[in-house]
């Protein structure tokens, strides 16, 4: 999805290799199926966006110090921990166009490594020697784990508001996209404003990221997103799409997708995917997303123009074009 971004292609691939060497290292354990696991799921790669965030966060301030490697690394642990994790939750099957952990290794053992590589990032954060960045990781990750209980709560939920779930994916996902900036920002030495700047930033284009994830999960293409779609309706999980839907679609679509989001059964995707893409839900999921986007454009005025910060911008455009 940053292909075509003329700063990535200079500066990126030279500061994900400074954050690979950071992850190798730390995946490492002398328990055999800690590095198995953990390699297994690391080398499958991912788009790296939280670590490419933190990276941008900093380099913006003008600073690209080791240490800003490291926590790039540190973010995508907890990323990848939430991943293990999430798998086991969503009984998801496909990851970065692989089987998931819990799939091959079993959901013990997904569990467990999930918190090894969370354990592990918050030793790379104390590596960092500031209380301050230390205590944005701990709420984001506090944080993380409500978003994913109250998405729970919301399971089969067909009475959910677009405000619910708007609050369910801030706290899931932007806020880690969120933290990602925050730490980037601070080892940089951001003012109180820039600091706010980058946040914002980090939080609106997850915000977006999310959004686009899950209308993705209807319309994408499984070669592409290297996962399956259709795991949420299997699920239960009544995502953007779908609550547009049954406020705002047709009669006929409005009860296919409450029937179907109270039986979670994987045999209605067909039908309702066909709602959502025959209908003006995509079109309208999109739009909620490119506000994020503009929200997140919008907040780097504060910061200083330069090639890094034309980056970011790309970046968050980006996060809504990897649809088309
Ligand atoms: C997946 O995130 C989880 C969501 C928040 C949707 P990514 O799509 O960033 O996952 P990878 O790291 O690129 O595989
Ligand atoms: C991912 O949410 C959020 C976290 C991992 C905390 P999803 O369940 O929507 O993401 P995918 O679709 O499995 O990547
Ligand atoms: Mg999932
Ligand atoms: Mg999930």
């Amino acid at each position: 999805m940053l292909d075509n971004l003329p700063y990535f292609q200079q500066h990126l691939p030279e500061d994900l290799g400074k954050v690979n060497v950071v992850i190798n290292r730390a995946v490492a354990s002398e328990v055999a199926l800690i590095s198995q696991i953990g390699q297994y799921i690391i080398s499958a790669g991912g788009k790296r966006l939280r670590p490419i965030i933190t990276i941008l966060a900093g380099k913006a301030l003008g600073y690209h110090q080791d240490p800003l490697y490291s926590l790039a690394a540190m973010v995508e642990f907890i990323h990848t921990s939430t991943l293990l994790h999430d798998d086991v939750v969503d009984e998801s099957d496909l990851r970065r166009g692989r089987k998931t952990a819990n799939n091959i290794f079993g959901n013990a053992a997904a569990v467990l490594v999930g918190d090894f590589l969370y354990t592990r990032a918050f030793q790379l954060m104390v590596g960092s020697g500031s209380l301050n960045i230390l205590g944005v990781m701990a709420e984001a990750t506090n944080i993380i784990a409500e978003g994913e209980v109250m998405q729970l709560m919301n399971i089969g939920n067909i009475d959910i508001t677009e405000a619910d779930y708007l609050q369910v994916i801030q706290y899931k996902t932007a806020k880690l996209f969120e933290a990602a900036a925050q730490v980037g920002a601070i080892l940089a030495g951001a003012n109180a404003q820039q600091e706010l700047a980058l946040k914002n930033y980090g939080m609106h284009v997850g915000t977006a990221f999310q959004i686009i994830d899950d209308i993705l999960d209807y319309s994408g293409d499984v070669e592409q997103i290297g996962k399956n779609v259709g795991d949420d309706l299997a699920e239960g999980k009544p995502t953007l799409p779908l609550i547009y839907l049954m406020n705002q679609g047709n009669a006929e679509a409005a009860a296919d997708v409450r029937y179907a989001l109270e039986h979670a059964d994987r045999n209605y995707f067909n039908k309702i995917h066909d709602h959502v893409v025959q209908s003006d839900a995509l079109a309208y999921c999109t739009q909620q997303a490119q506000q994020a986007v503009d929200r997140a454009i919008a907040s780097l005025a504060d910061l200083p123009d330069n090639d890094t910060t034309q980056a970011m911008h790309d970046l968050a455009v980006q996060s809504v074009a990897r649809l088309a």
